[in-house]
C-alpha cells in the first residue's frame, strides 16, 4: 500500500510547514486552458517568437491582439478553478502549503483561495497602456476595435511579460528566497524547460528540500531533482492527496 505514490507524499506533507508549490500550466489543464507544448499545447498552433516575442508585439501589435490575446482572453474569462487550485488553497488553510510560484497568468489559485501567490511571469487579469501606463481589467476591455486602446490613445498590453521580457525583479527575488527557505516543493504542471522558473525546484533542492512532482508524464527534473513523481492529472492526484493528508490529520493530530 505504501509505494502508491500519493500516500507516501501524503505522510510527507500532513506533519510538514513550510512547503511551497512551483506551477504551470498543466494545473489549469483540467480548467479548458491548454498548454503552452505537448499535444494541443499552444506553441503548436502558433510559433511562439512570431505571436508571444515582445519584438513580435511592438512590430505589430494588432496581429498578436487578433491571434492569441483575444484568444487568451475568451479561455481565461470563462476558467475556474479546478480540483488542482482547490487542493493547494486547501493545503493553505491547513497550514501546510505557505507559498505558491505560478508561471501561469490566469489567476485561478487567488481565485481559489491562495493568499500568497508570486506571479513570475506576471497577470493577464490586467492590460496596461503602453503610452501613459494607466491599467484596465482584460475582462472590461472592448476587443470589437484590435489593437485595445486606452483613453490617452495609447495601445493596451497584457500585464505578463512576454518572451525576451525580464521577470519582474521582485517575483524573481521573493521565490529564490521563499525556495531556498522551504523543507517541501511541490512541482505541478509544468514541462521545466523555460528558464529561470526551472531553476526554482534545483535551487529548491540544493538549499535541502524535498522536491515531489506532479505531472501527466516525466519532466527534466524527473530523473536528478525530484525525489518522486506522482504521474496523473493533477486535479485527480491534488484531490486525492488532499483527502488521505485531511484523513491522516485526523487521525494523528498535531
Ligand atoms: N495535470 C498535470 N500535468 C499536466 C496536465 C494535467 N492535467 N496536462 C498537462 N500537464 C503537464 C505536461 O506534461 C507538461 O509537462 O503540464 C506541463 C505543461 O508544460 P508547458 O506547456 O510547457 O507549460 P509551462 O511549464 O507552464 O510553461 C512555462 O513557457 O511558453 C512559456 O510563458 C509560458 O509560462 C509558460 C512557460
Amino acid at each position: 500500500m505504501m509505494d502508491d505514490p500519493i500516500q507516501i507524499a501524503a505522510k510527507d506533507l500532513a506533519n510538514t510547514q513550510k512547503v511551497v508549490a512551483l506551477t504551470g500550466a498543466g494545473i489549469s489543464v483540467e480548467s479548458g486552458i491548454p498548454p503552452f507544448r505537448g499535444k494541443g499545447g499552444l506553441w503548436e498552433k502558433f510559433d511562439p517568437m512570431e505571436y508571444a516575442h515582445i519584438n513580435a508585439f511592438m512590430k505589430n501589435p494588432a496581429k498578436v491582439w487578433n491571434v492569441l490575446i483575444k484568444e487568451m482572453k475568451e479561455i481565461i474569462d470563462k476558467a475556474k478553478p479546478n480540483d488542482a487550485h482547490k487542493g493547494l488553497a486547501r493545503l493553505e488553510d491547513l497550514g501546510i502549503l505557505t507559498t505558491i510560484i505560478t508561471q501561469n497568468v490566469d489567476g485561478l489559485h487567488q481565485v481559489a483561495g491562495n493568499t500568497d501567490v508570486i506571479e513570475f511571469h506576471g497577470n493577464f487579469a490586467w492590460q496596461r497602456c503602453l503610452d501613459c501606463g494607466s491599467r484596465c481589467e482584460t475582462a472590461k476591455i472592448d476587443v470589437t476595435r484590435i489593437p485595445p486602446r486606452c483613453e490617452c490613445g495609447g495601445i493596451y498590453r497584457p500585464d505578463c511579460i512576454f518572451f525576451g521580457e525580464m521577470i519582474p525583479p521582485q517575483h524573481l527575488y521573493r521565490s529564490e528566497k521563499v525556495a531556498s527557505n522551504c523543507n517541501i516543493m511541490l512541482v505541478v504542471g509544468t514541462s521545466a524547460r523555460i528558464q529561470p522558473a526551472a531553476s526554482i525546484p534545483v535551487m529548491a533542492k540544493q538549499a535541502g528540500a524535498k522536491v515531489i512532482e506532479i505531472n501527466t508524464e516525466r519532466t527534466p527534473l524527473s530523473e536528478k531533482i525530484s525525489d518522486y513523481i506522482i504521474l496523473g492529472k493533477a486535479g485527480e492526484v491534488i484531490k486525492r492527496l488532499t483527502a488521505e493528508i485531511e484523513r491522516l490529520k485526523n487521525l494523528n493530530p498535531i
